[in-house]
């Protein structure tokens, strides 16, 4: 069962960071989810929490940026906290100062990092070195702050998620690593399709497959297209050359392109299934414009939840407020 309107934890909240969903319990996630629902609902009713009060948030990005940045920085500012947008270019890190010298420097003197980069070490670097809560706003291996939003989509769209079936095509990637883990431990039926070669990371399957047998999720991969879509309630897809891939574009196409999430393939989800995509998106490529565009599309509101989670991940890793005071 995943209700997050009264979800009761059963555990106590024992996450410092977010560097991976692997090291998050089901319980967790859904404290998570449920305390950045809360703040959803009360900021659209205008009341104002402040969680955040007196607080800030370091975000550095090695990589571009436009939800990540814009929805990190205005969760924390509605939260009452200070967001500061450290860009590589600008940094020293940028000219080889190690992590763990940034680490260090920055837990003295702000209360939270969020980083976007290359290397996922570099994330668990930060952790290590650090004495603050650290965020993985995405690596080359996982994304899991698109996770958490994707799911609060998701449920939005159809309530309790148990035994239903998300989708997700073309490249095993960071995106799809999160979603397989997540789906994993929250019970949801997971299948990815992709061509040879571009098959989900071996250690990721493994353990989501261990935490699947937990929660009762099956998690199916296939180099068919028409195996994945089969039954599933949100179909997904991600670009077909990743930051850092471009020049791999042509190669990676021909690969992909017999993955794209076409009319025809959508149309064989469940007749109510919604369309996902972490943006940005490439309409012709691997989502035709007629489903990105149409009216089982959510990505608008899959972005915007992109804050709403966050907040809900940063109230619980940073304002010292338990699960229950920010349910109230
Ligand atoms: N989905 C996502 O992470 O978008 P940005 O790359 O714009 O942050
Ligand atoms: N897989 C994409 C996701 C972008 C949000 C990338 O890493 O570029």
């Amino acid at each position: 069962m995943i209700e997050l309107r009264n979800h009761k934890a059963k555990e106590k909240f024992s996450q410092k960071h977010l560097v991976t969903l692997l090291d998050y319990s089901k319980d967790e996630i859904l404290q998570v989810l449920s305390v950045g629902l809360n703040i959803k609902e009360k900021f659209k009713a205008g009341i104002q929490v402040d969680h955040l009060k007196g607080q800030s948030l370091a975000m550095i990005f090695t990589k571009s940026s436009t939800r990540t940045r814009v929805s990190f920085e205005m969760g924390t500012v509605q939260m009452g906290g200070f967001p500061m947008f450290l860009s590589s270019n600008d940094i020293q890190l940028g000219r080889g100062e190690t992590i763990a010298d940034t680490a260090g420097v920055l837990s003295r003197m702000v209360n939270g990092i969020m980083i976007r980069t290359y290397a996922h070490s570099d994330v668990e670097d930060l952790a290590k070195y650090g004495t603050i809560p650290v965020i993985n706003g995405l690596t080359d291996w996982v994304h899991p702050c698109q996770a958490l939003a994707d799911i609060m989509t998701f449920y939005e769209y159809k309530g309790n998620l148990s035994g239903k079936k998300l989708a997700f095509f073309g490249d095993g990637n960071n995106v799809c690593h999160s979603l397989m883990v997540i789906c994993a431990k929250l019970g949801i039926d997971f299948a990815v399709a992709y061509p040879e070669g571009h098959a989900p990371d071996p250690k990721v399957v493994e353990a989501s497959l261990a935490c699947a047998k937990e929660s009762g999720a099956t998690i199916t991969l296939t180099n068919d297209p028409l195996v994945a879509v089969a039954g599933a309630d949100a179909v997904y897809t991600d670009v077909w050359a990743s930051m850092g891939q471009e020049k791999e574009f042509l190669a990676r196409k021909a690969k992909l392109e017999n993955y794209a999430v076409t009319e025809e393939l959508f149309g064989k989800a469940k007749p109510d299934a919604i369309f996902l995509h972490c943006l940005p998106a490439h309409r012709g490529e691997e989502v035709a414009a007629a489903v990105i565009d149409g009216p089982r599309s959510a990505i608008f509101d899959e972005a915007e939840n992109r804050m709403h989670a966050q907040k809900g991940l940063m109230a619980m890793l940073m304002s010292g407020k338990s699960y229950e005071e920010l349910m109230k």
